[in-house]
Parts: C-alpha cells; sequence; structure tokens
C-alpha cells in the first residue's frame, strides 16, 4: 500500500511538471466604434501527452465588460455558450455549492474579474477557446483607456493583440504606454519611459486606428519570463466640435456624447474624511499624506475646504466651518496631515455624520457662492468596526444626512476594506467608488482619483430631446460635469427614418442658467467608414453597435437601481428588467450565465463542470457552467 502511494506520489509530480497542455496561440482582437469596444479573444490550447491532462483558460476582463458568447472545441467536440436566465431558487442552491473565493476584492483591484475555464483535454488533442465580450468606454481626465489583460501564465508560439479603432468625430492623442503590471511594482521600467512595448506597430488615419502588438518569444521574454506581461493599454480623445455634444443614430437608435471643454471652473466645496485608524500604518498613511499634500496644492484659489481625521475618535481640523484656500491655510493643513498618527478603530458612521453637517452648515450660510459645487471625499482602509457599525444603517444614515443636497465619493485602500459599503455609498449619493492596493502607486492612483473630480464644469445638467421622437431613453439628467469626463445618454427612436435629432441641453455654471438647443443632424460613420475597418470587412462588426451600447448603458442602469434599492417589488421588477434586457442582447450579467451546449446531435455533456468562478463578482456571472444535452435535432 504505501509502495505504491510513493509511485503515485511519484507519478503525480512528474507528471505534472512535463504535461501541462501548452498554449500555442493566445490572439486578441478588437474594434472601437465611437467608444463601444468589441473584445474577441482566442487561445489554443495543445495537449500533447499521451493521456487527458487539465488545461486552464483563463481570462481578466474589465469589471465593465458583459461577456457576450464563449465558445470552445475540445477535441473534436465543440461546445457553446448559451446566455441563460438565472431562475432564482436555482441560483441559491448554486451559490450555497459554490466556494467563495478567499479575497472577494481581488478580482477589482485594478478594475478586472477573472474569467476561468478548464476541461481536460483528450491526449495528443487540442482546445480552442473563443471569448467575446463588449464594454463602453468612460472618458477620464481627457482620455478613453482601453486595455486588454495578457497574462497566458507561459510563453506563447503565437502571441497577438490588434486593436482597431473607428472615431467618426477624428481620433487625437493616441498613445500605447508600456506594458502595466500591477503585480511588480515599478515594473523595473525606469520613470518617464513612456515607448509602446516592443513589437507595438500604431498606424493611423484622421478617423481610423489601428494598433498592433505581436511580441514574439524572445521578446516575451524579456518582458517576463513566466508569461505574465501585464495589460496592454491604447489611449486616444476624440475631436469635438459642437458645444452640445455629437449625437449618432444608427437603425433607429441614438447615443449622446456630451464632453464641453472650454468652461471656466466651478469653486468648490470640499471636506476631506480621513481614516487615521490603527490599521492605516506604514505605506497607507505614509502614501495618503503623499497624496493629500498634492491635491491641497491643487485646490484653486476660489475653492473652500476642510479635513477631518477619523478613528475611534472623529477630529475636525477647523471647527463649523470650511476655510478659504489661502497660503496660509494650506501650510497650516498641510502640518495637520502631516501629523496625522495611526492609533484606534474605524468609526465610518461618525465620521460620514460629521463631515455631511460640516458640509450642510456651510452650505446653508448665506454667503456661499451660488455657483459652487461641494462634495465630500472619504478615504478608509478598513471595516466599520467602532459605533454603529450595521451597513445598512450607515447607509441609510449617510443618506439621511446628506439628503442630495452633495456628493459623496468614496476610497477603498488595501484588501480588508468593505468594497460593497463604499461602493453603494457613492451609488446612492451621486459619487463614485475607487478601490486602490496599498503600494507605492496608491498615492497617484489617489491624486488620479482627485484629478477627476478635481474641475467641476458644469452641475444641474438636463439633456432632452423631444418626446414625441425617443423613447426608453438613459438617464438624463447629472448633477456636476467635472472636466475630463463624458456625459453618454442613449435611447430609442420613435421614428426610425428621421435624420436629425433636437437637442436640448441646460446645466448651471457662473451663477447662469446656460442653455444649449440645436439640431443635431446625424453623424453617422458611412458603411464604408465601418468597412475599411480591418476585421469589420465582413460587415459583421455589429452594425447595430449603436443599439448595442444603449443596452449596455440601460442594463448597468437598471443594475445600478437594483443596487440602490430598499424595496423587494422594485427589485424585482428591476431584476426581470435587466434580465429580459441581457437575454435579448447576450450578455452576461449578475442574472444570466452561459450554459455550455454541446453542438451537434450525438451529443454528450462535457465530462467536467466546465467552468469554475474565481472572483466573487464573475462567480454570480457565471455560476455552474454545465454540460447540458442538446434535444436530438438542435443544430
Ligand atoms: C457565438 O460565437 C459562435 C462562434 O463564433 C457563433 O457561431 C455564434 O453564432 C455566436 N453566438 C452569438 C449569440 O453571437
Ligand atoms: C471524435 O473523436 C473520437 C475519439 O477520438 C472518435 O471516436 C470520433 O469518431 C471523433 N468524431 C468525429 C466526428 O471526428
Ligand atoms: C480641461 O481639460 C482639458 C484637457 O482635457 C484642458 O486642456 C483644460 O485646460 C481643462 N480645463 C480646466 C478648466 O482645467
Ligand atoms: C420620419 O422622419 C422622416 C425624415 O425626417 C420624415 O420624412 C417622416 O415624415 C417622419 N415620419 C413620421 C411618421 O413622422
Amino acid at each position: 500500500m504505501e509502495a505504491i502511494l510513493t509511485l503515485l506520489a511519484v507519478f503525480l509530480t512528474g507528471s505534472q511538471r512535463e504535461t501541462r497542455p501548452r498554449m500555442s496561440e493566445f490572439s486578441v482582437k478588437s474594434t472601437i466604434i465611437s467608444r463601444y469596444a468589441f473584445t474577441t479573444v482566442f487561445c489554443t490550447m495543445v495537449n500533447s501527452g499521451s493521456e487527458a491532462r487539465e488545461a486552464v483558460f483563463e481570462m481578466q476582463i474589465p469589471a465593465a465588460a458583459f461577456i457576450s458568447n464563449f465558445t470552445m472545441s475540445i477535441g473534436n467536440k465543440t461546445y457553446y455558450g448559451e446566455v441563460t436566465g438565472k431562475e432564482k431558487k436555482h441560483s441559491n442552491d448554486d451559490k450555497a455549492k459554490m466556494k467563495k473565493p478567499p479575497s472577494p476584492v481581488n478580482g477589482r483591484e485594478n478594475g478586472y474579474e477573472t474569467f476561468k475555464a478548464s476541461v481536460f483535454i483528450p491526449r495528443k488533442m487540442q482546445a480552442n477557446f473563443l471569448l467575446h465580450y463588449e464594454e463602453l468606454l468612460q472618458r477620464r481626465l481627457g482620455k478613453y483607456e482601453y486595455m486588454v489583460s495578457i497574462r497566458p501564465q507561459q510563453l506563447v508560439g503565437r502571441l497577438r493583440v490588434e486593436v482597431n479603432i473607428l472615431e467618426n468625430s477624428g481620433i487625437i492623442s493616441l498613445e500605447v504606454p508600456p506594458l502595466r503590471n500591477s503585480k511588480h511594482k515599478g515594473n523595473g521600467k525606469a520613470e518617464g519611459d513612456v515607448s509602446p512595448p516592443p513589437s507595438t506597430v500604431i498606424g493611423q488615419t484622421k478617423t481610423l486606428a489601428k494598433v498592433t502588438f505581436s511580441p514574439n518569444v524572445v521578446e516575451q521574454t524579456k518582458i517576463a519570463r513566466n508569461g505574465i506581461l501585464g495589460d496592454f493599454i491604447v489611449r486616444y480623445d476624440v475631436n469635438r466640435e459642437l458645444s452640445v455634444g455629437d449625437v449618432q443614430i444608427l437603425n433607429g437608435y441614438f447615443v449622446h456624447y456630451f464632453a464641453p471643454m472650454d468652461l471656466p471652473p466651478l469653486p468648490k466645496n470640499v471636506v476631506f474624511v480621513l481614516d487615521s485608524s490603527a490599521s492605516m500604518v506604514g505605506t497607507k498613511l505614509r502614501q495618503t499624506k503623499e497624496a493629500l499634500f498634492t491635491i491641497l496644492q491643487d485646490l484653486r484659489p476660489e475653492d473652500h475646504f476642510n479635513i477631518i481625521g477619523f478613528s475611534n475618535r472623529i477630529k475636525v481640523w477647523q471647527q463649523d466651518r470650511l476655510v478659504p484656500v489661502t497660503p496660509n491655510n494650506i501650510r497650516d493643513a498641510k502640518k495637520y496631515i502631516h501629523n496625522m498618527s495611526p492609533t484606534g478603530g474605524t468609526n465610518i458612521n461618525s465620521a460620514l455624520q460629521t463631515g455631511a453637517k460640516l458640509l450642510n452648515d456651510y452650505i446653508a450660510q448665506n454667503n456661499i457662492d451660488a455657483r459652487s459645487v461641494s462634495l465630500i471625499i472619504f478615504l478608509t482602509d478598513g471595516r466599520p468596526t467602532v459605533g454603529e457599525t450595521q451597513s445598512s444603517k450607515i447607509l441609510s444614515n449617510t443618506k439621511d444626512a446628506i439628503r442630495d443636497k452633495f456628493c459623496l465619493f468614496t476610497i477603498g485602500i488595501g484588501n480588508d476594506v468593505d468594497y460593497k459599503l463604499l461602493e453603494r455609498m457613492a451609488l446612492e449619493n451621486c459619487g463614485m467608488v475607487r478601490h486602490f492596493q496599498e503600494d507605492e502607486d496608491a498615492a497617484s492612483h489617489l491624486k488620479g482619483f482627485y484629478d477627476e473630480i478635481g474641475t467641476p464644469l458644469l452641475s444641474d445638467i438636463r439633456i432632452d430631446y423631444p418626446e414625441d421622437n425617443v423613447e426608453q431613453v438613459t438617464q438624463n439628467f447629472f448633477p456636476n460635469y467635472f472636466n475630463g469626463s463624458e456625459i453618454i445618454i442613449a435611447g430609442k427612436l420613435i421614428n426610425r427614418t428621421s435624420d436629425s435629432l433636437h437637442v436640448e441641453v441646460t446645466a448651471s455654471n457662473s451663477k447662469k442658467y446656460i442653455l444649449l438647443k440645436t439640431d443635431v443632424a446625424i453623424d453617422l460613420p458611412s458603411t464604408n467608414d465601418i468597412r475599411a475597418v480591418p476585421g469589420l470587412e465582413d460587415g459583421r462588426a455589429d452594425q447595430n453597435y449603436i443599439e448595442r451600447a444603449w443596452s449596455y448603458l440601460t442594463i448597468k442602469e437598471l443594475l445600478n437601481s437594483r443596487l440602490k434599492s430598499n424595496d423587494n417589488q422594485e427589485k424585482e421588477y428591476l431584476t426581470e428588467k435587466a434580465k429580459s434586457m441581457a437575454l435579448a442582447y447576450n450578455f452576461v450579467t449578475p442574472f444570466t450565465y452561459l450554459k455550455m451546449r454541446e453542438a451537434g446531435i450525438h451529443s454528450e455533456p462535457p465530462h467536467e463542470e466546465l467552468i469554475s468562478p474565481s472572483t466573487d463578482g464573475i462567480g454570480e456571472k457565471l455560476q455552474s457552467l454545465q454540460g447540458h444535452k442538446a434535444p436530438p435535432g438542435t443544430r
């Protein structure tokens, strides 16, 4: 018995080393039309061993993206992923059965979630994986950023990324920075190295761009021996001429991009609420302080501010007021930040109550600048441990204190944060959430987030279209517009053949209400333009990209509304609506999953549960991917 075990052990270690299936190809092809990105990942794994081996296809996809298709062939069998609605009872069972991954925020750390399929490849055979996902690119700091994660975990014979961009209003400031590798601090790159990774080729005309990256094995080795190359990034912006923005119409749907630039900034009233509990000790506090120094430096003369440090106790820098930005005040604030020392627990509830009261009292004063935009920037590295610790109570207290008077922006740092709490807190109070790892880049990430919201240009923006010509329009009211971002609205036209759309934008800026009105003629890439994009020659790529952008935005909105809702009936309604839309557009969402079906009539279920979710978010998306016996006569 012992002898057998030993033998088995030797056999296992030996086999693991030698016969992991080899990845012979990893290629990514993406097409971005008017910021809507279609990505296709193709991967081949070869099992040259003399018995069946497990192969794992793993891909990090942007958390904002929806998977829209997955196909795989193993040996001579092909399986199609079919987007299917989750049944309520079922999903609970599955959830219970599934082991929760140890670190639920992990997959989000750089805005990614992990898609994973593990299969057994028969001896001397290969497996092909084909994954599609779609996303609408968000403008941040004046740029759209498209990322592809390249982490094949081994050197790959044929590795290729191709990104095609079509922007009818014109592509400007296209750049391909060095690969970003989150795991390796500093990446061994010299500071300021901004050249594209080796083997990158960039081609560009006014409206089209093609970027390829195809490092051979030697080039791959130079980047990373272990086959974890990092994120391939393409950044660009588009030309903007019309002040009411750019409206595109196709096949009865429209999308409206609004991103004015040449406006003076509005003054802001900002309260920084900063965690100084014991766990902030070391890198986190050091990085926070470093970021705050530069942020304070960047406040504008018309701004007002205050700082709250919290742990068990809540310490307000300047009692009962916000102070103007003067050299003295900035100097004192820096001193205050410098002297912050980590101690005690985390009283999130009281910290936010204090911050909200400070800002509310300030707003209630008569002498506040009527144009100004108020906001709280909240940073923590932990969960609530002192005072009110129940998330639902903290949420309702915060919402009651803020009452839609201003917006709350939340930042989580490190691995111990309650991301769900921070996300919902921001969502319920018209803000945004970010999560950063504790590392040497934390200060620059923090500063980057501040920069996104540091320059409000408009507030109370409302965008209207003639009621008798549009329906199912996405959110058209926005509390603030920040420089470098973009407001996107999409909808359906009632008269599908109309060739222009009347647009009215109202917003407040510099005390007066501004009103912009225009009939926008349709700015539409011609079919010829689309055909000119490599990969779209066949006219496949989604001639209905505007409709898909509309469905993408609508589903995101439904998911957010659902997250915010406390009413079960409303939640149910939103869930059903999101689900039926996801089914109609073939998107994997929290309410739909991929069910693998074998092609052909003489089908057998695949031997394994094919997909094992590895992060929280994707876990919900994928559930179990069981094989399914196709009824005779289908495909
Ligand atoms: C999914 O991809 C496969 C393979 O490319 C294709 O045959 C199928 O039509 C696609 N399904 C959908 C719904 O697009
Ligand atoms: C698929 O492979 C199996 C085993 O290798 C073989 O028996 C079968 O005939 C093949 N089917 C087709 C359609 O090639
Ligand atoms: C807004 O951002 C653009 C670049 O995207 C910059 O040129 C401009 O100066 C910024 N405006 C203000 C008021 O900061
Ligand atoms: C739809 O729009 C077209 C083009 O603008 C116009 O000629 C037509 O009369 C409109 N149809 C209706 C029903 O309004």
